[in-house]
Order: C-alpha cells, then structure tokens, then sequence
C-alpha cells in the first residue's frame, strides 16, 4: 500500500486509521502487507535499510528507506528530509506547501523503485488518495522495463473526492511526466493536472470508502466534475464500507477512558462523562451531569457541515445541552466557536487543536455525537460512536447513511438520528428531537445498547478489498 499517513505514525484525518488497520486486517487473513509512506519529521520507528534512487525528469535524488516490521505487516518510510522534515505533513499556516507535487511524486516514484528492486515480487499495489495517485501511471510506464512489475496489479482508492491533488501543468514537463499526459482521458483537469484522475484513469480497479459514496461520486452533485469519468468506469468502482480498529477504539480496553464499560454495564460511561466535564472545565455538579453532553470531533471546514453549525450556533447553548467541540481547520469556524464559548462557559467547550486521547474521552464521555457533514466518504467517528454508546446524529450521506439507522418512534428500533436536507432547520430540529427522546432513558439505553453491539470490525470489510485484488491480478494476467 502506498499512502501519506497511518495511525501510529502520522495522521491527520481517517485515511491514517484506515491506513492503520487494513493492513492488519489482511494479514489476519493470512496475507503479507506493506504499506510505504514518507518519514516525516518526528517518525522514529524503523531502521535504515536500503538505499534507493529515484529519478523524476531531470530530479535524481536517493532516498534511504527505513523499515519498521511488524506482524506480517512491514512500514516502510521513505526518507528525504528535503521534501519529509517539516513541520507538517501538507502544508502550514492554511497554505499547502508549494512543492506538493513534486513531494508525493517522490513518494509514489520511490514506492515503485522499492517493488521492483524486491527480492519477492508483490502482487498488487494499492494506493490511496491523490497523495498516492501517480502510482498507477508510473506503473504503467516502469511494467514494460521492470520484470518484477509487469505482474503487478493496480487498485486505487478514493478516501475523498474533495481533495483532487489538482496543479499547474507545467509540472508534468519538470517532473519528467511528459505532455503526453495532458489529456482529457488522462491527468488534465480543466487546463490543469489531477493527480488524482490520474488514479482513478489509470487504475484497474477503483475502490471507494462506503457504497452509498460510490454511487454519490457518480453524480454531478457529489461528483466534483469527476462523475464523468467514474460513471464510465463505473463497472470498475467499488464501494467498501471502512471498518474500526477495537484495538484501538473499544471502551472495554481502551487506556484513554477512567474506567472500561461495556454494553451491558455503562457505569463507566458516566464516569468518563464526568471525566471530560472537568477536562473541559464545565460544572461537573449533579445537575450539569443529568445533563446531555453533545460531542463533536473534526476538521473545521465545510465538508463537515460547519456552515450549517454556524447557523444554528446562537441557538446551540438554549437546547439544555452541553456541547464540547475538539477540532481544527478553518480560521473563521475556529474563532465562532472560541467566542460562543467565551459567551456561555457553563454550556460551550471548545479545544482547538489535534489531541488523540481527548478524542477518545469524547467518544466515551458525550451522550450525543454530531455529524451533520454536507457529504461524506465514510466517515469513522460516528462508528466510533456507536462503538461507545454514544447516539450519533448524522446527516444521511454517504458513509454515514450506510451506517447509521434513524431512530423509529413506534418501533424504538435504530441507532441514532439522521436527517436528509442540508439546512440549519433540519439540523436544529433534529437536535431538538434527539435531546427529547434522550429523556426517556429506556429508550435511550435501547438504542446505546443496539449500537454497541454492532459489529463494524474490519474482517468482513478487509475480504472484500481481498476480492478486489483478486480481480484485478485475474485480469493483470496476460496483459
Ligand atoms: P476525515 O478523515 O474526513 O477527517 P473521519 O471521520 O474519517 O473524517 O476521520 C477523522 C479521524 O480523525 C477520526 O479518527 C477522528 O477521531 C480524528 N480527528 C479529527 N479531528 C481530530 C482532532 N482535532 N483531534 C483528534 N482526533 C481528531
Ligand atoms: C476521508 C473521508 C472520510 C473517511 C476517511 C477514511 O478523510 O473524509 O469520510 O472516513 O477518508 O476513509
């Protein structure tokens, strides 16, 4: 597998999780996994094995890749401090580092550079993301030169659609890509490159994170301007549902909580609620705790419906909740959400910032999780929410709707709340409606219960990305 971030390593979003957990999900089923990704600054693990060359146009540069092993699964990290040790793993203060391309160019091009000089020739590369979507076109042009890739199978997968790896042509020249690639049926995009069309064309088999966004992404509305192409390709695209890592996500083991709990006995529930009120600085009297906690954890940007929060943020401290919010991402949604705190400490808490163990105490202490996203791949959060008995209420789209079932009043049957217009009215009356039925704490605990005992565990999930390579090794042969 090639991609830019794996949870222990670096993460800033889901595909470090998933990056984190597939691997070991395979290899459970008897398979050997490597996954390449860059050393970044602060990346300790591993040591310095080979030394690689890596040609990009007229750019020759070595790379010394570090190998970390694992069980059956091996990182490998590609080292160049020039592109790698930074402060951060995209870009700085709002601005993506300037030379991305060539960074993940590097990236793919080394990734490639170390399956061919293997002494064990790999059966597919999978790669995720823009960040990793030249591997099929670099691919394609090494097979015919490289024995030990002209069998290689190629699956990329889109993790999201919204981030495009879109860049000035004249990159492809500098990185020795060739015009060539300037076409519709190629990388250009709009007079410009897309790193990630480039995965998604040159692929043999596409793959995305949930069914439900599989078919999304073949609409103009959620499309992006790609629904042409994947509608073309639509007979190649596959939608997975990402699965959890209760290794790491499982209040019955999970060092970040007081104390562990499970479906049957919440008692340590409440006391992780408690936890996060005093973390937070909130009254933590008997009062404030009878009271529901909303939780919140995400990138602060539109995708995950922050304008629609903005809408309904004067009215967010009026509901007889508490909210607390840890998050990051764009200036203006930053500062309404530190004012709206200032303005009602006793009801709004927010951290701004990336903490792995708050999140973890927020999935454990809030009664209510909320995920109004405009649209969203998968999304994890809201399957960690169910994993810790905490009612996600979640806008039906994509992954979200593929995994959260509506409460049903007559029946008292679902696992949470979902609403389908993107307004801040039915966001609002949907809050209303959650915070009602939370009061009746029977039915309350049915639907905590009934989500707990979900399994979205990656076995089933890593089968069929299992399948996936068997296609497209079936249909590698001969080509
Ligand atoms: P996305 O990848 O689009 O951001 P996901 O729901 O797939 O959304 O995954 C987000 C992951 O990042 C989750 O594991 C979530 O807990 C984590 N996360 C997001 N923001 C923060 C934060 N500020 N601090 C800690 N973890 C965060
Ligand atoms: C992306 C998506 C998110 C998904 C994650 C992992 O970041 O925004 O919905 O869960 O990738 O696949």
């Amino acid at each position: 597998m090639v991609a830019s971030e794996a949870v222990p390593f670096a993460k800033t979003g889901g595909l470090a999780d998933v990056i984190g957990a597939l691997p070991r999900a395979l290899a459970g089923l008897g398979h050997e996994v490597d996954v390449v990704m860059p050393r970044y600054r602060g990346i300790e693990a591993g040591s310095p094995e080979r030394v690689i060359t890596v040609a990009l146009g007229n750019l020759m540069s070595d790379a010394r890749c570090y190998v970390a092993a694992g069980e059956r699964v091996r990182t490998i990290f590609i080292d160049h401090p020039g592109y790698f040790d930074r402060d951060h793993l995209y870009g700085a203060n709002g601005h993506d580092y300037v030379d991305n391309p060539e960074r993940f160019a590097f990236l793919c091009q080394a990734a490639l550079n170390w399956a061919a000089e293997s002494s064990t020739p790999y059966d597919v590369v999978h790669a995720h993301d823009w960040q990793a979507g030249l591997v099929p076109v670099l691919h394609e042009r090494m097979a015919e030169s490289s024995p030990g890739l002209d069998r290689l199978a190629t699956v990329f997968t889109i993790h999201n659609l919204a981030y495009q790896g879109v860049f000035d042509a004249s990159w492809l020249p500098y990185l020795g890509l060739g015009w060539g690639l300037m076409r519709v049926d190629a990388m250009e995009y709009w007079g410009r490159v897309s790193y990630l069309k480039a995965g998604v064309v040159f692929s043999q088999l596409i793959t995305t994170v949930s069914p439900r966004y599989a078919q999304e992404i073949q609409t103009p509305e959620l499309g992006f301007g790609f629904d042409g192409i994947l509608r073309e390709r639509g007979s190649d695209l596959i939608g997975i549902l990402n699965g959890i890592d209760y290794d790491q996500w499982d209040p019955e083991r999970d060092s970040n909580i007081p104390r562990p709990y499970h479906a049957n006995d919440l008692d340590g529930k409440e006391a992780a609620k408690r936890e996060l009120l005093e973390r937070y600085r909130l009254p933590a009297s008997a009062e404030a705790l009878a009271r529901p906690v909303v939780g919140l954890i995400s990138r602060m940007v539109d995708q995950k419906g922050f304008d629609l929060l903005a809408d309904i943020a004067d009215e967010l401290p009026r509901l007889g909740a508490t909210v607390v919010l840890l998050g990051s991402g764009e200036r203006r949604y930053e500062d309404l959400w530190l004012a709206l705190a200032t303005r009602h400490p006793d009801r709004v808490a927010v951290h701004i910032g990336f903490d792995e163990r708050l999140a973890h105490l927020i999935e454990a202490g809030a009664d209510l999780f909320l995920m109004p996203s405009r649209f969203e791949p998968c999304g994890l959060n809201q399957m960690y929410s169910l994993r810790y008995g905490t009612v996600p209420l979640v806008r039906a789209t994509g992954g979200l709707a593929d995994t959260v079932q509506n409460f049903d009043a007559a029946s008292g049957s679902g696992t949470g709340f979902t609403f389908d217009e993107y307004s801040p009215q039915a966001l609002l009356g949907t809050l209303r409606w959650a915070l009602g039925v939370f009061i009746d704490r029977r039915t309350w605990r049915r639907m905590q219960q009934a989500g707990m005992r979900q399994d979205h565990s990656w076995a089933a999930s890593a089968r069929r990305y299992v399948e996936v390579y068997e296609r497209a090794m079936a249909s590698r042969v001969g080509v």
